[in-house]
């Protein structure tokens, strides 16, 4: 009985762990001197097929920025320079692994600042206009940061 009860301790203390564990996710609204933002299309796993601004998962201990400026460099092989945040979303239930509640999708605005764009892990890239974001199928996440964007779009 003791060692079966060591094991639910354990068991329990792990699952306490994981249910504190914050996956952030950093995203890039990428700009440019037309008035144009950057989408990618999801090439793999459930949300394949769908648009989403170019980003991903925060390591432990990484800056949001430093991860940022690395998953635009994985994944579209450039240079960005952020400019400003834009705004955040919950990701409920939405990253694998994460607790409900406890993953945030945050966005910063940027500029692309060196290299060449090449969709390593998308199947598309597209410069899209203010008036072409909305008709675009996103994936759940990133369509509450579209007013944000848009306005963004209006001032540059
Ligand atoms: O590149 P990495 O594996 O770190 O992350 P990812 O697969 O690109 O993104 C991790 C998760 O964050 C995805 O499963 C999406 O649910 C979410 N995500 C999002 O909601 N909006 C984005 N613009 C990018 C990622």
């Amino acid at each position: 009985v003791r060692a079966m009860q060591a094991h639910l301790d354990a068991y329990a203390a792990a699952a306490a762990e994981r249910a504190l564990e914050v996956t952030q996710v950093v995203g890039a609204a990428l700009v440019d001197d037309r008035r144009r933002v950057l989408v990618a299309r999801r090439g793999s796993g459930p949300l394949a097929g769908l648009w989403e601004f170019p980003g991903g998962k925060v390591e432990p201990g990484e800056p949001d920025l430093d991860a940022l400026v690395r998953e635009c460099r994985e994944e579209l092989g450039v240079a960005i320079t952020p400019h400003a945040f834009l705004g955040e979303v919950p990701l409920d239930g939405v990253v694998a692994g994460g607790a409900p509640g406890a993953s945030t999708l945050r966005v910063w605005w940027g500029r692309v600042t060196g290299g060449e764009l090449v969709a390593h892990e998308h199947t598309e890239l597209r410069w899209v206009v203010e008036d072409e974001l909305e008709e675009l199928d996103w994936i759940p996440a990133d369509r509450p940061l579209l007013p944000a964007v848009r306005a963004l779009l209006t001032r540059l």
